[in-house]
């Protein structure tokens, strides 16, 4: 069997071709969404996608600001920081990228960010609205998983969707996603995790499976059913010298053997990566639309 591969980077096309016409309505009433990323410290994962970020914004014509903050910052400093750009109404969107220095408390610093502006929705009155199934601002890599499988015609609706991972970035949020009583919902839903038992008895159970494990490998060909769909959020850098940057990108999936058997699968990269991207500018675009009236 021969998969068919999800095109992340196409239907992030589609989506911006949408968002185009709604920045121009908004700079009609000179309006732009401005997006504010804080980024503290230097870890390079985090460089990269901050600035993937700015240009995507860019690319969109939002404006989009990066604030660097060095590595010794205080919690007290950032909060400040944050205090300020709630404050701004030039800026719509506050993105604090993680993951913090160690000697942070990332969960306070999410609870700073007015929950108007929390682009990411990690705020708790976000989460707490997506689990209650009210509108608010659904986390990027989540909200792309959805449209993927949405946009390709792989409905949830009443499949089995099993997510591997837990995390509050993607395994929870999604799982939150899946089991609303919506038309991009509607699935039975297992959330799996380091501590699950025999994890290929539930995989194979899987209509759609979803990795977001954090580690390369995680799922094998022999761990999935024929015809499954399956949805690759991992982004590992596992060491490679044939590479000029020492590196190369794995997901969690082991492509090859798991495309075997697969219907459908997202290549890592170009699957779910410029989904999250794109989700982002959307957040950005309703913050925007949301705090000048607009909606
Ligand atoms: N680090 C990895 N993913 C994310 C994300 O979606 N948002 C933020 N703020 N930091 C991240």
């Amino acid at each position: 069997m021969s998969a068919i591969l999800i095109d992340g980077k196409k239907v992030a096309e589609e989506i911006r071709a949408e968002l185009r016409l709604r920045i121009e309505r908004l700079k009609k009433k000179s309006i732009t969404p401005n997006l504010t990323v804080i980024l503290v410290g230097d870890d390079p994962a985090s460089q990269v996608y901050v600035s993937m970020k700015k240009k995507a914004c860019e690319e969109l014509g939002l404006l989009s600001e990066t604030i660097r903050m060095p590595i010794q910052t205080t919690q007290e400093e950032l909060v400040e920081r944050i205090e300020r750009l709630n404050q701004d109404p030039s800026v719509h969107g506050i993105l604090v990228q993680m993951p913090l220095p160690p000697h942070m408390d990332s969960n306070q610093i999410i609870e700073v960010i007015h929950p108007q502006k929390d682009v990411d929705g990690f705020h708790p009155i976000n989460v707490g609205r997506l689990v209650a199934g009210t509108p608010s601002f659904i986390p990027c890599t989540p909200a792309g998983v959805v449209e993927l499988l949405t946009r390709y015609g792989y409905k949830p609706d009443g499949k089995h969707v099993v997510i591997v991972g837990r995390s509050n970035i993607v395994g929870k949020p999604l799982a939150n996603l899946l089991i609303q009583k919506t038309p991009a919902g509607n699935a039975t839903v297992t959330v799996c995790h380091t501590h699950t038992r025999n994890l290929a008895d539930f995989t194979r159970q899987a209509d759609i499976l979803i990795a977001a494990a954090g580690r390369p490998q995680t799922i094998k060909g022999e761990m999935v059913k024929e015809g499954v769909v399956v949805i690759d959020v991992g982004v590992n850098r596992v060491d490679d010298s044939t590479k000029k940057r020492g590196y190369r990108l794995e997901g969690d999936v082991d492509f090859a053997s798991v495309s075997e058997k697969a219907a459908a699968i997202t290549p890592v990269p170009g699957g779910v990566g410029p989904m999250t991207i794109v989700m982002l500018m959307k957040n950005t675009v309703q913050a925007a639309e949301e705090q000048s009236g607009l909606v």
